[in-house]
């Protein structure tokens, strides 16, 4: 824990009265999850004693009780709105739609990277028939159809799938006028196609929200021709690290989004072990890691600041060491990575 931060948890356990080490340490551990180790927490009394933001009142060593000066109580305060404007300048503090932040995230950096990567693994040739499953606002049809209809010449279909009818809706307004392109409103667990009729399928980290992606996969299966293939990108949300000085913190966060707010929070690494079950080969599986080195950039895909309210609301992390973790994002060199794998997974040639 930085030398700043050690002094600043010490006032805030200061601020409803006098406290002696041993107090102070445990105020911590309830504010924070963390106790100070002993060089820490003396080394902040004797530094912010010689500021005078802290007197000793009487008695015998470490057992003297400490008090906040009123110095130290206009310190805080003044640490505390000038944090409280830092988060808010940094963090959104409002989710936005769904179809902007997919948006987003297919525009940015790591979102061009693997949707690129998908594509060409895709190898859509002229003809082909290819289902986007979960398809969302249409993103990616354009694409796929310059493919399938050999940029104008062939006859190929491209069908953008998504049980959300607002967002069929998007896809269709997107997408009119492009030749080859349909959008059905349907479960990816129950397609309503015949059996071997698409060359092609893709999973856009639409998979992670499928209540069975086993199912999914022996249903898509099912619909593939032989020689078939699906290109899947999944992440593996249990993969998230953020750079923070107490590992303990960023793992709590990191579990609350992988155990609790994604449903299928670990699908990536499991992508390969349910395609084989259901009865692909796995020629390829390639982990593709985003590297955030801006907290904004972050901010916009991985929504830390309502993220962090939702662990500390769901009791992954304490009230403490969730604004401990958004000062920290806020304030310091910022570092993020997180996994996404692209499995490519083929029905065998009959
Ligand atoms: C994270 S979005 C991804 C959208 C799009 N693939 C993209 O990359 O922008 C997930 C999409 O999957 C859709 N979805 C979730 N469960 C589904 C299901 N069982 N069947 C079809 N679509 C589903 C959602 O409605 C949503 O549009």
């Amino acid at each position: 824990m930085a030398t700043q931060d050690a002094q600043t948890l010490v006032l805030c356990t200061l601020i409803d009265g006098p406290l002696h080490g041993y107090g102070i340490n445990a105020a911590i551990e309830r504010l924070s999850g963390n106790r100070l180790g002993p060089g820490s927490l003396y080394g902040a009394l004797s530094r912010l004693e010689g500021k005078g933001l802290v007197e000793s009142l009487p008695g015998e060593g470490r057992a003297r009780p400490v008090r906040i000066t009123e110095r130290g109580r206009a310190v805080l305060e003044r640490e505390a709105r000038s944090m409280a404007r830092v988060t808010e300048r940094v963090f959104e503090s409002v989710r936005p739609d769904e179809v902007r932040y997919l948006d987003r995230v297919a525009a940015s950096d790591a979102g061009r990277a693997y949707k690129g990567l998908m594509l060409d693994a895709l190898a859509i040739r002229p003809g082909h028939t290819v289902l986007d499953l979960g398809c969302g606002p249409g993103t990616d049809l354009g694409a796929m159809a310059g493919a399938a209809n050999g940029n104008g010449s062939g006859s190929g279909r491209v069908i953008g799938v998504d049980i959300d009818e607002e967002m069929a809706a998007r896809a269709r307004e997107r997408t009119a006028g492009l030749p080859g392109v349909e959008i059905a409103v349907a479960d990816m667990h129950t397609l309503p196609y015949e059996d071997g009729s698409a060359d092609r399928a893709r999973t856009d980290r639409a998979l992670q929200h499928a209540a069975d992606p086993a199912a999914v996969l022996a249903e898509v299966r099912r619909v593939l021709r032989p020689g078939g293939r699906i290109v899947m990108g999944e992440p593996d949300w249990d993969s998230l690290a953020l750079d923070h000085p107490d590992r303990a913190v960023s793992r709590a966060y990191t579990r609350y989004i992988a155990d609790e707010a994604i449903r299928n929070g670990t699908l990536g690494r499991e992508l390969a072990r349910l395609a084989a079950g259901a009865g692909f080969t796995v020629p390829t599986v390639l982990p593709v890691v985003s590297v955030f080195r801006d907290v904004q950039a972050a901010d916009a895909v991985l929504g830390l600041k309502r993220n962090t309210e939702r662990a500390v609301a769901a009791g992954y992390l304490t009230a403490g060491a969730g604004r401990d973790l958004l000062d920290h994002l806020a304030t310091g060199p910022f570092l993020a990575t997180v996994t996404l794998y692209v499995v490519v997974a083929e029905v065998p040639a009959g």
